[in-house]
């Protein structure tokens, strides 16, 4: 008897499986396959089928050749492990394993699986010998050890060398491996290669393996499928044979006719492009913190600033950060880089300067939209610690479900050291893995940077927003969702059934709002909302 068993968000439990159900599932899956290529269909194994995986997997299973007949069988392989088994059987019901607002996701997946076929998920790595193509859609994270130091981290290599090893244990010679998966660049050629070589070896393989570096840029959301399928991107090959097949390959299952490919000489430029291109993205939006601040302490609302000055075509990309910088990719990527520079490629000296800073003040961010909570508090002398403080937004970005890095995170484990009680409302996340689980796997957790936090494991998003706001001291717009740009303070103040602290975390109040939350006895402070207090002098010039 097995005992192990792997739990789905839903609560299905899934019995882990045995040693002799191995044999079984690759026999069944090696009899799809064999029919599949018979049918002209290339075999495409998609190792890791998490939020990227999944997606991709779908993706490559609906692709249809010139006459519109489907042209890969695709086997999403994904290790049984207790966090992550539940995703094969999951999938194998023709469901999502990842929870998606782009409604295209779902039928996806359900037509692929279900219809017309050309989709399995497996644990078996088995399978692996079976396929043209290798997709690597494994994590590669990166540990803080610290709140706000990025450079005291370091690179999780393990699952994916791990992946490494075994795809060579089992592919044959002329398997082609794309690496998806954001790597430390140098990893291809570096780490892999390396890998790939010795084990090919020791098997008596004597052709070098085909390994390609491509990276996505997929965004979860309400383009999901889109931002993987119809989207510019980039790649390489180790050798000439890699990058054709690379080329080829992309080229059937993407819309590259819209989206052109951009082809690099080597792997370590592709690697080094998705790493350049996420740090950019966290610097800019890491240099409006001080200007943030300028604001706040000088009378200046950051936000008009801001859309004053994206009127210059050439500044249009200019973001105003919210209270802080989160998604599985602009957290960790620069630390990526920092880490293969010493690590990997083998220099001693500390030539990034602005990468990691940027890391540090997005990672950081949250706790100042804490303080403007103790400071509304304080002007309206009411102690922090016996406060229920209500933050509006789970999820990292509007209109999103994951909670992956939020800064809103950072926000209530800040406030929970202060004492204040917290509500969490957010209309897209069910459940906050990163509170549910912060004793469960303690060392991934942001749970070891706080104290007072026991409580946080037992936090439950709230769904009706009437109710949530009953009885809050504190309301904190910490998410841009939709939902929340047109509440009426009106209703708003009713709901809570007293005036409240009102902190506006991401510009979501305009001025009007603003004053009227005044004129309803609130508080309001703002991240880069230095003129709320010219506000408040309007206000009370026009009550005298
Ligand atoms: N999620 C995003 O928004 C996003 C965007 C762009 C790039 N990426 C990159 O894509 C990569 C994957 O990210 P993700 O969000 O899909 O991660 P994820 O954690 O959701 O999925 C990874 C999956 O790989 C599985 N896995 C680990 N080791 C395995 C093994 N040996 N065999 C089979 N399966 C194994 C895990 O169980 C998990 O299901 C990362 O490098 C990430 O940086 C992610």
């Amino acid at each position: 008897m097995n005992e192990l068993f792997s739990v789905s968000p839903e609560g299905f439990e899934y019995p882990l499986p045995n040693k002799k159900d191995y044999a079984k599932e690759y026999e069944e899956i090696k009899k799809l396959a064999d029919k599949a290529r018979n049918e002209g269909k290339e075999i495409v194994v998609v190792m890791g089928v998490g939020f990227v995986g999944a997606v991709m997997a779908a993706i490559v299973a609906d692709t249809v050749d010139e006459h519109g007949d489907p042209s890969k069988f695709v086997i999403g392989m994904q290790r049984p492990s207790v966090r992550s088994y539940w995703k094969i059987p999951t999938l194998n019901l023709g469901k999502s394993p990842v929870k998606a607002e782009d409604p295209e996701v779902a039928p996806l997946i359900r037509r692929c699986v279900l219809e017309k076929k050309t989709l399995r998920a497996s644990f078996s790595y088995d399978v692996l010998s079976l396929a043209d193509v290798v997709i690597v859609d494994v994590q590669c994270d990166y540990a803080k050890n610290a709140l706000g130091n990025v450079h005291t981290g370091e690179v999780e290599m393990s699952a994916l060398e791990e992946s490494f090893e075994i795809i060579a244990q089992h592919i044959q010679p002329e398997a082609l491996v794309i690496i998806e998966t954001t790597v430390p660049p140098g990893t291809t050629e570096q780490v892999a290669g390396p890998v790939f070589k010795k084990i090919f070896h020791s098997r008596g393989i004597q052709s070098d393996p085909l390994l390609a570096h491509s990276y996505e840029r997929v965004m979860p959301g309400r383009n999901y499928i889109a931002s993987i399928r119809d989207f510019w991107r980039v790649c390489s090959g180790i050798n000439e044979k890699a990058k054709e097949k690379v080329v080829k390959f992309l080229n059937e299952v993407l819309n590259t006719d819209e989206y052109p490919l951009t082809v690099l000489d080597r792997p370590i430029e592709s690697e080094t492009a998705k790493i350049v291109e996420n740090s950019y993205r966290a610097s800019i939006l890491a240099f409006m913190d001080e200007w943030s601040l300028f604001a706040e302490r000088n009378g200046v609302d950051l936000i008009k600033v801001i859309k004053a000055i994206k009127v210059r075509p050439t500044h249009s990309n200019m973001i105003f950060p919210g209270p802080g910088i989160g998604g599985y990719c602009l957290p960790k990527d620069g630390g990526l880089g920092l880490w293969a520079y010493k690590h990997i490629l083998g220099f001693n000296d500390d030539i990034f300067k602005i990468t990691p800073s940027a890391i540090d003040i997005n990672d950081t961010r949250g706790l100042r939209a804490a303080q403007l909570v103790r400071d509304a508090l304080r002007n309206m002398n009411i102690p922090i610690a016996t406060t229920e403080v209500l933050v509006l937004g789970a999820s990292y970005r509007q209109d999103v479900g994951d909670t992956r890095y939020s800064g809103s995170e950072v926000l209530i484990r800040r406030l929970a050291e202060m004492g204040a009680e917290i509500r969490v409302h957010d209309p897209y996340v069910d459940r906050w893995w990163e509170f549910e689980n912060q004793d469960v796997y303690p060392k991934n957790s942001k749970v070891r940077f706080f104290r007072n936090q026991n409580k946080l494991s037992r936090l439950k998003v709230l769904k009706e927003l009437e109710k949530a706001l009953f009885g809050a001291d504190v309301v904190v717009f910490a998410v841009k969702h939709k939902e929340y740009l047109d509440l009426e303070p009106d209703k708003v103040i009713q709901a809570t059934g007293k005036p409240v602290a009102v902190i506006d975390c991401f510009g979501i109040l305009d001025d009007e709002k603003i004053k009227r939350y005044l004129e309803l006895g609130c508080e309001v402070k703002g991240l880069g909302r230095g003129h709320i207090r010219r506000l408040k002098d309007l206000i009370n010039l026009d009550h005298s």
